[in-house]
């Protein structure tokens, strides 16, 4: 299947894994690249731009396919060294950043004089237009099913995804709720060069995450997601456990006057617990409505080739007999 992302990004297939905060380092990276899809590092798991660089240079050992590193601008008071990872990113010869959280604009000057591609993940239209327009190469539009921030427009990639395609000129890949071939099919018809996945991969046996992690997505279901952070405008998706119940009640107690320092039990230094340590009731962590497809746990290349044949048929069996019906 060509598209203009497969183009864009030089990969066999549409399908690209977006950075996840302790999922994505370099053997799920890898194991996604080389099965043909764009892995991608995410960089702020790293610590510091030398472990970015070290993390590069070990995904570089497990795959000669290109892979890319996620860069997301959070709304902190104190920055991350953002000119630091940049320049492991450049130094490393990785030619593909996928942004995301504010507007990339500052860092896209340096990225584009070293031949970075730049896909910019967007929850709007709008946001889209303005990735666009400031000259990113390509955008991720992810819908309100998503795991992870899906802004505060709450559009689902039914409505959001022809919408995209009536406005970009750019290619975009649809993200959010997106787990197999039909999801392909349904993004490529609804005007998406390919398709972006978190959740799903966190299912896989190459995520370097604790199995507890990937047997809490395959046991929820579709009904098994929170909104959490909506008052501080930082709303996130996350699978529902004790400590989002914990963090719900105090959004209902507190309302509109609730501060971060009211809720960082629940949310500071949970990643590691949960992701590493399989404390999966430790914090609240991203996941998306989409776990209600999730049933099992392949290498990434048997998801990859599922997704690709199971696509196919959809195409030329399914949709091909209805035309020809
Ligand atoms: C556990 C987890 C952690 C995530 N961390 C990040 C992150 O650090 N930066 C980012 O841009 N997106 C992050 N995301 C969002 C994903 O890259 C992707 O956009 C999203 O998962 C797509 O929705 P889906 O889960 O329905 O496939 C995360 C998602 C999950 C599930």
């Amino acid at each position: 299947m060509k598209t203009r992302i497969t183009e864009l990004f030089h990969i066999k297939h549409p399908i690209i894994q977006g950075g996840m905060h302790y999922v994505g380092f370099a053997e799920l990276a890898a194991a996604v690249s080389n099965a043909g899809g764009l892995g991608i590092i995410t960089g702020l798991t790293q610590k510091t731009p030398g472990d970015l660089a070290r993390e590069i240079e070990r995904c570089q050992k497990m795959t000669a396919k290109p892979f890319g590193v996620n860069l997301t601008f959070l709304p902190t008071v104190t920055s991350p060294d953002y000119p630091g990872y940049i320049r492991a990113i450049i130094a490393g010869g990785v030619k593909i950043v996928e942004t995301a959280g504010r507007n990339p604009e500052p860092y896209l000057p340096a990225l584009q004089d070293a031949g970075v591609k730049v896909i910019h993940k967007c929850t709007s239209v709008r946001h889209a237009l303005k990735a666009e327009k400031i000259g990113c190469d390509a955008a991720s539009v992810d819908g309100f099913e998503c795991g992870g921030h899906p802004g505060e427009d709450d559009i689902p990639n039914m409505i959001l995804l022809p919408r995209a395609a009536e406005e970009l000129k750019i290619p975009f890949v649809a993200s959010g709720g997106m787990a197999d071939a039909r999801s392909l099919v349904a993004s490529l018809a609804l005007g998406a060069e390919g398709i972006n996945m978190g959740t799903r991969f966190i299912a896989t046996q190459e995520a370097p995450v604790h199995e507890k992690v990937k047997q809490a997505i395959i046991a929820a279901s579709e009904l098994d997601t929170r909104l959490v952070m909506r008052p501080l405008r930082n709303t996130e998706r996350v699978l529902n456990n004790a400590a989002v119940m914990k963090l719900m009640a105090k959004e209902a107690a507190l309302g509109q006057n609730i501060k971060f320092e009211d809720i960082l039990e629940e949310v500071v230094g949970v990643y590691p617990k949960v992701m590493m340590d399989g404390e999966v009731d430790a914090g609240v962590w991203s996941c998306g409505m989409v776990a209600g497809l999730i049933h099992d746990i392949p290498t990434c290349k048997e998801l990859i080739e599922r997704i690709m044949s199971g696509a196919e048929s959809l195409i030329r069996d399914r949709l091909g007999g209805i035309l020809a019906f």
